[in-house]
């Protein structure tokens, strides 16, 4: 079978994996022309020892050369308040930040305000992978606010953490 024969279509595959649930982050890093940053639901804790995340940006990504070449990025967990800032940043909007609040903690890259937690990297590796990069960050500095609840991705919609009881 060759790479562009599979026994199912691009649809399908976006279908079933539409099942896997997912948290939502915003990645952003300080790009040569200012803040930059994307919608990421790609982000995941790969190592404990060193501490290791990563993330998959897409090739068609306007956002990663910028990010690749600050050479940081940070991780923002969006809170289930913060749906307006994930459209944003799922967008190709050239003014993503305009009336955004943020600073900037070890790396330079920006944390939102309101964010459910950060993780703030620096780059390690970026392996490409198919139309993806897979992106590994060494974690510098992180926190999270226990009081907030998280936005939630699954079957192409948006919802809210509900407990088990
Ligand atoms: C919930 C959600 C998760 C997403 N996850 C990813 C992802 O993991 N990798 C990616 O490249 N794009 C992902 N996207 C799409 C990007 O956010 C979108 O293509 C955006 O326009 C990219 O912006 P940029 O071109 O400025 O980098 C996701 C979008 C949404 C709404």
């Amino acid at each position: 079978m060759s790479d562009t024969e599979y026994p199912f279509d691009s649809a399908t595959f976006r279908t079933v994996l539409g099942h896997f649930p997912t948290g939502v982050t915003v990645v952003t890093a300080m790009g040569p022309d200012g803040p930059a940053g994307l919608a990421v639901g790609s982000f995941a804790s790969v190592s404990l020892e060193p501490p290791l995340v990563m993330f998959c940006p897409g090739n068609q990504s306007t956002s990663w050369p910028a990010i690749k070449e600050s050479g940081a990025f940070c991780a923002n967990v969006l809170s289930d308040q913060q749906k307006d800032i994930c459209n944003i940043f799922a967008g190709k909007s050239e003014d993503k930040f305009v009336g955004l609040s943020w600073a900037t903690k070890a790396t330079g890259s920006p944390v939102l305000d309101g964010a459910q937690a950060w993780i703030d990297c620096e780059i390690v590796e970026a392996i490409e992978a198919g139309d993806h990069w897979v992106v590994l960050g060494a974690v510098r500095s992180l926190e999270a606010d226990s009081e907030k609840t998280p936005l939630l991705f699954y079957k192409g919609g948006y919802g809210q953490y509900q407990p088990l009881i």
